[in-house]
């Protein structure tokens, strides 16, 4: 994991060059090498690699969607979403920069990924096409927006879990569906193993975010590298606004299960998906 992280860090500060007008390619580069836990490029390289694929040449697929997520913290950020002074340990992009410049930013990275995906790639046309299908979806209000925009629709209204789950669901797990399967179409993995993924992400993604609404909850800023205790205040509708802590905890390790048995019935075996379960696992225990 550790040789893994250290290769995704050395291709996306090679991807993020500097040009004019430098304030931009500065904020890019100031929030996507923040660090980061780089789970998504991490499963995305992880599915390609699993399905027999030729990791290195994931590689822009996997920095795309890393910067498409970092897109999607900039912005949720923001004094119109989230109002975050901090972030990956250090200040939220908008309070180092500007508003103005957080938003663009945002934008950048979105339009740069798919850049990066078709002039670095050494795939078939056809699988570029294919890749960007995963990204585009996602970024956009058939993803990680449609969730974002019922998080903040539902601020301080009653709580539902239907809805909860759609939130869940699409802010959170559609990327990691999408960098799962992203990872298996360059494998050229069939539809079985594509559904897989679909699955796993599915499972893997809204515990994490379950997990996510508890440690806001229990954890610290030293831990998280961000601003906590928020989502109480703020009358976000998560698992734990809706159900308490313990069966919060609870639920996490049932959809963790419920991934472990997709992986086993498909015979996957990976250190890597099994080091990111338990890492969830150990947080909410
Ligand atoms: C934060 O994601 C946003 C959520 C979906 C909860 P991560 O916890 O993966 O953030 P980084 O990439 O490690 O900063
Ligand atoms: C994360 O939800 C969803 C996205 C960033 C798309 P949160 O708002 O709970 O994430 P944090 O807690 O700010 O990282
Ligand atoms: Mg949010
Ligand atoms: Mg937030
Ligand atoms: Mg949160």
């Amino acid at each position: 994991m550790k040789e893994l992280i250290e290769k995704i860090e050395k291709y996306l500060d090679e991807y993020l060059p500097v040009s004019y007008p430098e304030e931009i390619f500065e904020s890019m580069r100031y929030s996507v090498l923040a660090g980061g836990k780089r789970l998504r490029p991490i499963m995305c390289l992880e599915a390609c690699k699993i399905f027999g694929g030729d990791v290195e040449k994931a590689m822009p697929t996997a920095c795309a969607f890393e910067m498409l997520h970092t897109q999607s913290l900039i912005h949720d950020d923001l004094p119109c979403m989230d109002n975050d002074t901090y972030r990956r340990g250090k200040l939220t992009n908008h309070k180092k920069f500007s508003e103005s410049t957080a938003v663009l930013t945002g934008d950048a990275l979105i339009s740069y990924g798919t850049q990066l995906i078709i002039e670095k790639s050494e795939l078939p046309a056809e699988t570029i096409i294919k890749v960007l299908k995963e990204h585009a979806i996602v970024a956009g209000a058939y993803g990680i927006i449609a969730g974002q925009v019922v998080d903040i629709a539902m601020e301080g209204k009653p709580y539902d879990e239907k809805i909860l789950e759609y939130i869940h669901t699409h802010k959170t797990a559609d990327l990691f569906k999408a960098v799962l399967k992203a990872g298996a179409i360059i494998a050229n993995a069939n539809e079985e193993q594509l559904k897989s993924m679909d699955d796993f992400g599915q499972k893997l993604g809204f515990a994490f975010q379950i997990c996510d609404d508890i440690l806001d909850e229990i954890s610290t800023f030293a831990e998280m590298g961000k601003t906590l205790g928020k989502d109480k205040k703020s009358g976000k509708l998560t698992y734990t606004a809706l159900f308490g802590i313990e069966k919060a905890n609870c639920k996490v390790n049932c959809l963790l299960d419920e991934a472990c048995d997709i992986l086993e019935k498909q015979k996957i075996n990976s250190k890597i998906f099994d080091s990111i379960i338990n890492s969830i696992r150990e947080k909410v225990k």
